[in-house]
């Protein structure tokens, strides 16, 4: 059998990219004060900044969006969205609203207080925001193992349960309202979390009688890598690993525009009815009637389809095959990744591509201004920028948008990574001109280090 692994998908819709030049670039990336958030995207040729709302929709989502229902209330798109989701999340409650971090508000206006601690394998950064918003603490407990970009580990997004038995022995139950676990961990490389690991901590959170949520943008890369790397689940479909995933926790926040393969929506899930009627009074307030929540009739059934979707298992493989790709052939090179290459993303550890540019110097944001320089890609920095003096490692991270991209372009993104491997030496690092009290990164801005030393002269 022909071991080329091809997108299980033919195309019937084409959105040109705009090739610019070298010199183009350069003069774009001064307007863009080295922040790659600030470039128009229209000058980007292989948009790798997020995986977010960037995927491309099939032919049965674009039908769904014909027969959106957009009456304001008892709207049948609804009936579809959580039918669909049910079937998979299997909550009693489904909650829809605009995105992944609004479900993150609700969840956590509702839970939780001031003083509260969160326990999570690794908190996103709104995940962490919104939980900080309401004076709680946003604590990270994953495994040693996950801290460590170059090691190989099956599931290096397990939480530490140990270390979480002694988070609650030290605080108390009482100022802990739930505990989360982020699937796959995506501030941790997109790394899955295994099932014995939800058992385990699902355990500890029964005994305690801590609700246990998920965040679940991801849910059908980390099921699909339990199918591959768990043993006892090789037999299994990615829904019967999700179905019994949720079946260990209480609820979800959920970033459609991850697996749920849309461009926008989210939702929230409890099986508690208390809270779910609390959740909809605030969904009301800011998002909308609980039957749309601040989303259209018509995205309510993109994303009903799209759940499903991502849990096809052509797909999945296709999916991790590519990212792995990626990875595995700039690896090859010599080129430090954060290793297993993750599911909807690659991570370059900058410090160690760059061990002559010191963090406070931005090795991660050189590192990005560079690729796009060389070839036009724009990629994110997790980093020191985002995260200040508190960031443990400098990542570039390459998210793939899903369905969107061939295997010729992922080519042209290697060769593009590893052309700038090769000149590594005279990259230089970066100072910051501007930031904002808070989020800084979105709009940073930053110029080379020389340059400043020259403006000091
Ligand atoms: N949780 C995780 C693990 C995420 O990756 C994201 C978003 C969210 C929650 C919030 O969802 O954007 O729909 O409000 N991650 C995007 C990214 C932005 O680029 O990784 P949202």
């Amino acid at each position: 059998m022909a071991k080329t692994i091809i997108e299980p998908f033919r195309i019937k819709s084409v959105e040109p990219i705009r090739w610019t030049t070298r010199q183009e670039r350069g003069q774009l990336l001064l307007s863009a004060h080295y922040n790659l958030f600030q470039l128009p995207a229209e000058d980007v040729l292989i948009d790798l900044l997020t995986d977010s709302g960037t995927g491309a929709m099939s032919t049965k989502q674009w039908a769904a969006i014909m027969v959106g229902d957009e009456s304001y209330a008892g709207s049948k798109s609804f009936d579809h969205f959580r039918d669909s989701i049910q079937d998979i999340f299997g909550y009693r409650h489904v909650i829809p609203t605009h995105q992944g971090r609004a479900a993150e508000r609700i969840l956590f206006s509702v839970m939780c207080k001031k003083d509260d601690v969160v326990p999570n394998n690794t908190h996103f950064d709104t995940t962490r925001a919104n939980v900080e918003f309401v004076g709680a603490e946003a604590v990270d407990l994953v495994i040693a193992e996950g801290k460590q970009p170059s090691l190989v580990h099956p599931f290096k997004g397990n939480m530490d349960v140990e270390a979480l038995e002694n988070l609650i022995q030290r605080v108390g139950r009482e100022r802990i309202p739930l505990v989360m676990i982020t699937v796959t961990n995506n501030s941790g490389g997109g790394q899955p979390v295994s099932m014995a690991n939800v058992r385990q901590v699902s355990a500890v959170c029964r005994r305690h009688r801590i609700p246990l949520y998920f965040d679940a943008c991801r849910f059908a890369e980390n099921a699909y890598f339990i199918k591959l790397r768990e043993p006892g689940y090789a037999l299994k479909s990615p829904k019967q690993i999700a179905r019994e995933m949720f079946a260990y926790g209480d609820g979800c926040t959920m970033s459609a525009k991850k697996d749920g393969l849309a461009n926008i929506g989210g939702f929230l899930c409890t099986n508690d009815d208390l809270l779910a009627q609390q959740e909809k009074n605030l969904l009301i307030l800011t998002e909308g009637y609980p039957t749309y929540g601040g989303l259209a009739g018509r995205d309510l059934e993109a994303i009903a389809v799209g759940v499903q979707e991502a849990l096809e298992e052509d797909y999945l493989r296709y999916r991790i095959a590519s990212t792995a790709y990626l990875g595995t052939h700039i690896a090859a090179q010599g080129v430090p990744i954060v290793q297993p290459p993750g599911g909807h993303a690659i991570y370059l550890d900058a410090r160690a591509f760059l061990p002559h540019i010191p963090p406070a110097q931005f090795p991660g944001v050189a590192l990005a201004a560079e690729l796009y320089l060389e070839g036009g890609i724009r990629s994110v920095e997790i980093g020191s920028l985002m995260f200040g003096g508190a960031a443990k490692m400098d990542l570039v991270r390459l998210a793939i948008p899903r369905r969107v991209y061939t295997q010729s372009h992922i080519d042209y993104v290697v060769e593009v990574i590893l052309e700038v491997w090769k000149k590594r030496d005279s990259i230089q690092g970066l100072k910051l001109t501007y930031e904002a009290p808070f989020l800084r990164h979105f709009t940073a801005r930053l110029e080379p280090v020389e340059q400043a030393v020259l403006h000091a002269v």
